[in-house]
């Protein structure tokens, strides 16, 4: 397979960075009533790149639409036409899909406060910027907004917590590593863990981890704008290169609700919380794994070395789910397994395993290989950070809401966001596991007959411990797919527009 180089300049910078150090942020949800106004801001926006700067931004802008966003450009169907089912559909515009993403009850598409029935965005501008910066760009962009055709629908805030997120765990630690320079190779089965992921898992236009192309609009190369060519497809250029799929969810946290919970169950010991809330994350609040990393002994102060300390690791080691629970969080959002269970070494271990034999637990076949469902999250923390103590008191008059403003990049939403969403957060049935959610985001609704509310403990030696009746702790409150366009296709999509 030919090496790729991944070009930088023609890429938003949100695939390459978290704009950590841009502690401000807000989401700009818009509406476009004018095209042919739109279509010029958008040729012109000062969209920040992926390109390395020194010294780094201060500040930065990134735009992706949705579906119906490009509908208000009065892209043509040719084009529409070759984006991904999902992002057709939306994230609220079937109920089947509302039902496998777990947005029912109190989470259903017709309570949310945007993206749902007739509420969907066609863009959103993503405002980063240092500490004290953010108020007066955000008028600034804001007005050219509104000159422009844009109207504002909403600003979903973000407050910088410091890397915490309302419940109080560190976030943000685990992130897929992306083989920017080419250099993975895909090639046969892969029998442990890696972290690193094909670039075409993240951004649209690479081989992705089947080694394959995942599918985007194009366009003949005959025809007018200056795109990126197909990789793949001779003769074609490539609308999708260098972009990828934005998944957002507002998602609020009852951090309260939480807590008592979690004080009922360890019968008010204060000892005894932070343990219970560590198994049901998955990972200890200071962002330190459950598990001994391979590399714990490794020292060093750098964000490369924090890494490690903090990621190396799998749950081989942990096959009865004693230190993780396999219910937890982390544990369903990234398995961290390879393309076959532990232990299957070898043609004729494989071959059975492949038709169905030699299974010893019914948890092996549960699970997929992780390296086909990873996210690249970017997600922003909202509303107000309480202390330990708080989380017990009632709350203040007037006090706002708190959640995550969760966001991911992928560039598959069917295989990626919602795989993880559904199959593993969501299913009442995962890895063994029967009448369990995500514990922090199950919506603890009834699956025929039988409420999906339950949590096991498993404990070494003995009966596991199964808590029932589990509360939600979470609700979403909006969301929506999008688009984020490299930068020619941007300007590629603003000129289309117009004519
Ligand atoms: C309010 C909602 C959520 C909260 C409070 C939350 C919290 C956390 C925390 C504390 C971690 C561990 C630290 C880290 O690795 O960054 C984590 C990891 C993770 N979460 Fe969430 N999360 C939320 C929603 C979601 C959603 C909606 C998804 C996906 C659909 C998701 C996917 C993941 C993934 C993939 C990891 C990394 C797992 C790993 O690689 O070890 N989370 N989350």
């Amino acid at each position: 397979m030919a090496l790729t180089n991944a070009d930088y300049r023609d890429m938003q910078g949100l695939l390459r960075y978290g704009y950590g150090r841009l502690t401000e942020s807000c989401f700009l949800l818009l509406q476009i009533d004018d095209s042919v106004a739109a279509a010029h801001w958008l040729e012109t926006a000062p969209v920040t790149t992926a390109e390395e700067q020194n010294p780094p931004p201060t500040q930065a802008l990134q735009v992706a639409l949705t579906y119906e966003g490009l509908r208000s450009l009065k892209i043509s169907d040719e084009v529409l036409n070759g984006f991904s089912a999902e992002f057709i559909s939306g994230m609220s515009g079937d109920e089947n899909r509302s039902r496998r993403l777990g947005d029912e009850g109190a989470s259903a598409p017709k309570y949310w406060e945007w993206g749902g029935p007739g509420g969907v965005p066609d863009m959103v501008a993503i405002l980063y910027s240092q500490p004290g910066h953010l108020a007066e760009w955000k008028v600034t962009i804001e007005d050219g907004l509104a000159q422009s055709g844009f109207k504002l629908l909403q600003c979903l805030p973000t407050a910088d917590m410091c890397g915490v997120e309302p419940f109080g765990f560190v976030d943000g630690v685990s992130q897929p590593r992306l083989d920017w320079e080419g250099k993975r190779n895909v090639a046969g089965d892969k029998l442990s863990y890696e972290n690193v992921s094909m670039l075409g898992e993240f951004v649209l236009g690479y081989p992705n981890e089947y080694g394959k192309y995942t599918e985007r609009p194009m366009i003949l190369a005959q025809e007018p704008g200056d795109l990126p060519m197909a990789d793949d497809m001779p003769g074609y250029k490539d609308i999708g290169r260098n972009g990828t799929y934005l998944v957002v969810r507002q998602i609020e946290q009852d951090v309260r609700s939480f807590w008592r919970f979690i004080d009922e169950q360890v019968k008010q010991d204060a000892s005894k919380r932070q343990d219970l809330a560590e198994k049901m994350v998955g990972r200890q609040m200071s962002g330190d794994p459950l598990l001994p990393t391979i590399t714990q002994s490794i020292t060093g102060v750098g964000p490369e070395t924090r890494d490690i300390q903090q990621n190396q690791f799998t749950f081989d080691g942990d096959s009865d789910g004693i230190r993780c629970p396999f219910g937890a969080h982390v544990r369903r959002a990234n398995p961290r397994n390879a393309d076959y269970p532990t232990g299957t070494h070898g043609l004729v271990a494989r071959l059975t395993r492949l038709l169905g034999f030699g299974r010893r637990s019914m948890r092996e076949d549960m699970l997929a290989s992780t390296r086909f469902h990873r996210l690249l999250r970017r997600g922003r923390e909202y509303g107000i950070k309480l202390s330990p103590d708080q989380r017990f008191q009632l709350p203040l008059p007037g006090e706002p809401p708190s959640g995550l403003q969760f966001a991911c990049l992928n560039a598959n939403i069917g295989r990626q966001f919602e795989f993880v969403q559904s199959a593993w957060l969501m299913n009442g049935k995962f890895d063994g596991l029967s009448e369990e959610s995500d514990p922090l985001l199950g919506n603890r609704e009834f699956v025929v007959g039988y409420p999906v509310d339950g949590f096991s403990l498993p404990v070494a030696d003995g009966v596991r411990q199964q808590i029932r009746d589990i509360p939600r702790f979470t609700t979403v409150r909006g969301g929506a797919y999008f688009f984020l366009p490299g930068m020619r296709a941007l300007r590629f999509l603003a000129r289309a527009a117009r004519v």
